[in-house]
């Protein structure tokens, strides 16, 4: 499973980026304008500290500023993956992308048909928005399995991978990993705290006691 991160902060993406745990970033405006940071900017910098796809997105919402937003975001990296609203003009800018060789990542999915017609639009991701279904009471998680089931239908045609996205906390990344997800991409902090248990902390520390009484040093 391919772990990004969701983030335009690009010091946390450097510092994340150096465990050799992260395998790409996806930004979205609400993060860049959190970030404080010029786009173009910002995105070269983070596509060079990753070296997997780093997800820009555009802001046009017509067939043709998307293209041409698409075009110049992609020409930023070889990583860049452009990132396209799931509507009709962004599942038509998705396939002319797509065409040209370019990564897209299709985002604001909410059901499985727009997911079946991101990939029959050629998408590299498609992302579901588990966080913000739980959010109005619908079951986030049912969505990525039914997206998983119905992708696994069809092997050779629909080579979408499934990014689990709006993950909120650890159990959000576990079961999307328990239901086959291909991609989770996750807020810096969930990232760490997978890493964290109590009662690794107390073991470690009793651990650490006994060796201290023994008084030795391996170095
Ligand atoms: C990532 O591609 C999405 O934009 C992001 O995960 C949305 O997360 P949120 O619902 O917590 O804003």
């Amino acid at each position: 499973m391919k772990f990004f991160i969701d983030t335009a902060d690009v010091a946390e993406i450097a510092d994340l980026a150096s465990s050799g745990l992260v395998d790409g970033v996806t930004t979205n405006p609400s993060l860049i304008a959190k970030s404080g940071r010029n786009f173009l900017e910002a995105g070269r910098e983070i596509c060079a500290l990753v070296p997997g796809p780093v997800s820009a997105e555009v802001t046009a919402v017509h067939l043709d500023g998307m293209l041409a937003e698409g075009r110049k975001l992609a020409k930023l990296a070889p990583n860049v993956c452009v990132k396209l609203p799931l509507t009709w003009d962004g599942l038509k800018a998705c396939r002319a992308l797509a065409d040209e060789g370019t990564l897209v990542n299709v985002t604001l999915c909410f059901q499985a048909g727009q997911a079946l017609l991101a990939a029959k639009a050629g998408a590299t991701f498609i992302s579901p928005f588990v966080g913000r279904l739980d959010d109005i009471g619908q079951e986030g998680m049912q969505l990525i399995s039914d997206i998983v089931e119905i992708y696994r239908n069809y092997p050779a045609t629909l080579r979408t991978e499934v990014l689990v996205a709006s993950a909120r906390g650890v159990n959000h990344v576990i079961e999307a990993a328990r239901l086959g997800a291909h991609v989770v991409t996750v807020p810096p902090k969930v990232l760490r705290d997978l890493a964290l248990h109590p009662m690794t902390d107390k073991g470690l520390a009793a651990f650490l006691k006994d060796w201290e009484a023994t008084g030795q040093r391996i170095l």
